[in-house]
């Protein structure tokens, strides 16, 4: 019997409606769209403006959109994943809500949190679980409602968050195709420098945390960047090295979008050519968990069956990776 690998077979994805261009953060804080732009490729994000909206909202949308691309029937589906840093609450975990709106009424549903690399950890767990064999359709969904933890008075994170999600359905294949090789890092060391110091058990809310507006996120951006560009790179050149891959060899490189220099540096670095690098933090800024099944989402007319995708993240903790995957089907 051939080995079993874990396949993507569907994607889908989600971005509300509300556009919030550079032009009007100009508005908002000191900033300009000059420096947002050549600091970091973004120009516009999407925001959900509905207050009563969390989370949830994105991951169905993105859910209910791969069904419909894919021809899914939700009730096939054995396991859904839900990689987020905003679930709507605490407790429960937003992916058995999910799960329910879906019509995933046979699987079992759980939230998994890794920042920005919360989607990537989210795929090496679903492709472990198919290679067993226990289980033949799990769905990851990545997602954010960023906005509902960003400060609209710090410039040096709102110019960056945007809202939006996408998923993608992972199954068995025997033709060797889909997921092939992992390399999944993290170090506490980066805890103190993009987190949100209030909520959790560390320091639970109160009045006090928010007059000092500690339920947002804080980052210090240029000490994450530095990490973050040797840290994408590292994990990429190491699994082409591993695999035997050229630059000729990788036909898409699927980056975590936080900031268009990461993403060059990373790419410079593997010698991938500029038009096998797939981008939109154009249009979205960084949706964290939402940033790589949204590339799926948004340039899966792109891809062939067979053609070799690595994908790396980098996020807060800090967590990073990079996978290497062979794409399943033809664009339909
Ligand atoms: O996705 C999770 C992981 N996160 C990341 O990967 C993000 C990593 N970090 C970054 O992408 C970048 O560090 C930022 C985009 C956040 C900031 O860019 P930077 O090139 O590192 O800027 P900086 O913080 O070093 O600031 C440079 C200058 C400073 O002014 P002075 O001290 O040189 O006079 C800042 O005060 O730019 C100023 N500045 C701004 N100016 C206009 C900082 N933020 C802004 C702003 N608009 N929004």
């Amino acid at each position: 019997m051939s080995k079993i690998t874990a396949a993507i077979t569907a994607v889908g994805g989600y971005v509300p409606d509300f556009v919030l261009s550079n032009k009007v953060l100009e508005t908002m804080v000191d900033t300009n769209d000059e420096w947002i732009t050549s600091r970091t490729g973004i120009k516009e994000r999407r925001i959900l403006k509905d207050a009563t909206k969390g989370t949830s909202y994105l991951a169905i949308k993105a859910a209910q959109n791969l069904i419909e691309r894919g021809n899914v029937n939700p009730a096939e589906i054995d396991m859904v994943l839900l990689a987020t840093t905003t679930p709507d609450m605490p407790v429960a975990a937003t992916a058995v809500y999910v799960a329910t709106q879906i019509g995933a009424v046979n699987a079992f549903a759980y939230d998994l949190q890794a920042a920005c690399s919360s989607f990537l950890y989210g795929m090496s767990t679903a492709a472990a679980h198919i290679q067993t064999g226990r289980y033949k359709k799990i769905l990851v969904i990545g997602g954010d409602k960023m906005s509902s933890i960003i400060d609209y008075t710090d410039r040096a994170t709102c110019i960056i968050f945007g809202d939006g999600a996408g998923a993608a359905l992972f199954e068995p294949n025997e033709e060797g195709l889909g997921l092939q090789d992992e390399f999944l890092r993290s170090d506490g060391i980066g805890r103190e420098y993009l987190k949100i110091d209030a909520g959790g058990s560390l320091l639970p809310a109160s009045k006090e945390t928010v007059e000092n507006r500690q339920h947002y996120v804080f980052q210090d951006g240029k000490t994450v960047f530095k990490y973050a560009v040797t840290g994408m790179a590292d994990v990429s050149e190491k699994i082409m090295e591993r695999n035997n891959l050229s630059e000729s060899d990788v036909d898409w490189l699927i980056a975590h979008q936080a900031n268009k220099r990461i993403i060059d540096a990373t790419a410079n670095r593997m010698g991938v050519a500029e038009n096998k690098v797939l981008i939109n933090i154009e249009n979205y800024g960084n949706t964290t968990s939402g940033t790589l099944p949204l590339l799926l989402s948004d340039f899966e007319h792109k891809f062939k069956k067979g053609d070799n995708l690595i994908f790396a993240a980098f996020g807060g903790g800090f967590t990073w990776g990079a996978i290497y995957l062979k794409w399943a089907y033809d664009a339909k």
